[in-house]
């Protein structure tokens, strides 16, 4: 049997898919539309691999989904796909709203379909998982317990608001048809093959560039930090052991300000590749104009997984951050084919 990963050639769906194949001869059907946020490149080491087949759609399209499950006799959806940009869904909502609500309502359809067929046992082991965001809780603040899968929702951003419309279906679906959901809330991801419109990676390639590290506001906003692998691997477990029906938080217990962040990827960088003047990249720091209702805190309580399903994250923030760098580092080649064409509108449009 096969699973099916939407979103595949993106920043998280990319790091999923591969390291499904270090644990797994399992088929993967990688289902992604490739929008600007999407790199066939991510997924070339799989180029050889018999067991790998990729297809270029849409969620939203029932048709070709449909024929792909009854095609690859799919056992698993896994449902990355969206669009994922804070800052884009501000410029531009539309995308939010058709990908991650209607296209999630799409794919929870045309799965509903496949599994109605399904025989007995089949049926039982069906699984369709939905990745969302710890942006759905809304805004913390410095006092609040982090989030746990029993608080409230308050998006604030058309992004946010879009992720918590398309967990509400997934809800539904689960009430209303019994289709074998699970839906896990994550916390921020870091690591290789992130688009570099992300504040991790922008300001590795912004500090190799000799350019500004645009820091938004003062710059005291809180993320909770997750290497993505440890995400990836909460998911696998879920997958095994969680739940229908249930949600799962995952998150680093990893509060850093931003201001954090970026002083600790210059640390980093000024020992791994010092500057010829000898100054210091976080010289190239500069505080921008802030973004509209951007949200103060946000912080994961995972207790949830880690005591039902013994996940942990294994890697600290500071050898998490210091592979990604080096990782960044040494795919030049990747780095630079991504930055051509639209991602320098969009840096024009944003930073200028
Ligand atoms: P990403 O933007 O890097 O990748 C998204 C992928 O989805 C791209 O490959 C894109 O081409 C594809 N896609 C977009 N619309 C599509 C459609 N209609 N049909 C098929 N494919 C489509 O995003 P990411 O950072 O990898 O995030 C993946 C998921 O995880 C998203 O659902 C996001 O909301 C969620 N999430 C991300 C983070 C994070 O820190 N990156 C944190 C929590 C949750
Ligand atoms: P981002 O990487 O866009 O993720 P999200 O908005 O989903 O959390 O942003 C992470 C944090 O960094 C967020 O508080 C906004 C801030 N940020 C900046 O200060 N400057 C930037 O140029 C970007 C892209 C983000």
């Amino acid at each position: 049997m096969t699973i099916l990963v939407t979103g595949a050639a993106g920043f998280i769906g990319s790091n999923f898919v591969l390291d499904w194949f270090d644990q797994s001869t399992e088929d993967v059907v990688s289902l992604d539309l490739l929008t600007y946020a999407g790199n066939l490149e991510n997924l070339s080491s799989l180029s050889q691999n018999s067991h790998h087949h990729f297809v270029h759609g849409n969620i939203g399209d029932r048709e070709l989904v449909l024929e792909l499950l009854k095609k690859y006799q799919v056992r698993v959806i896994v449902n990355f796909a969206a669009e994922s940009h804070v800052d884009r869904s501000i410029h531009k909502s539309k995308d939010f709203i058709e990908t991650n609500i209607v296209g999630t309502y799409n794919l929870l359809e045309s799965a509903r379909d496949y599994w109605n067929d399904l025989d007995k046992n089949l049926k039982q082991d069906f699984r369709f998982l939905h990745i969302s965001s710890d942006e759905v809780y809304g805004s913390l603040n410095s006092s609040d317990h982090p989030s746990s899968e029993k608080d409230p929702y308050k998006p604030n951003s058309p992004y946010s608001a879009s992720k918590a419309g398309s967990d509400h279906l997934v809800r539904a679906w689960f009430q209303t048809y019994k289709l074998p959901t699970l839906t896990v809330n994550s916390a921020n991801n870091y690591g290789p093959y992130q688009f570099p419109e992300k504040l991790i990676p922008l300001c590795i390639l912004n500090a190799l560039k000799d350019k500004h590290l645009p820091i938004y506001g003062d710059g005291k906003q809180i993320r909770d930090l997750l290497y993505v692998k440890d995400h990836c691997a909460a998911i696998r477990e879920i997958l095994i052991n969680g739940k229908i029906g249930e949600t799962y938080n995952v998150g680093g217990r990893n509060e850093k300000t931003n201001l954090e962040v970026v002083e600790m990827l210059c640390k980093i960088l000024d020992e791994i590749k010092p500057k010829s003047n000898g100054k210091s990249y976080s010289d190239q720091i500069t505080f921008v104009k802030n973004r509209p209702g951007h949200d103060r805190r946000y912080a994961i309580d995972a207790s949830k997984l880690e005591s039902e399903l013994n996940w942990q994250p294994q890697e600290s923030f500071e050898a998490g951050l210091r592979k990604t760098v080096l990782w960044y580092l040494e795919n030049e080649i990747w780095m630079n084919y991504i930055v051509s064409g639209e991602y320098q509108c969009w840096i024009q449009k944003q930073y200028s």
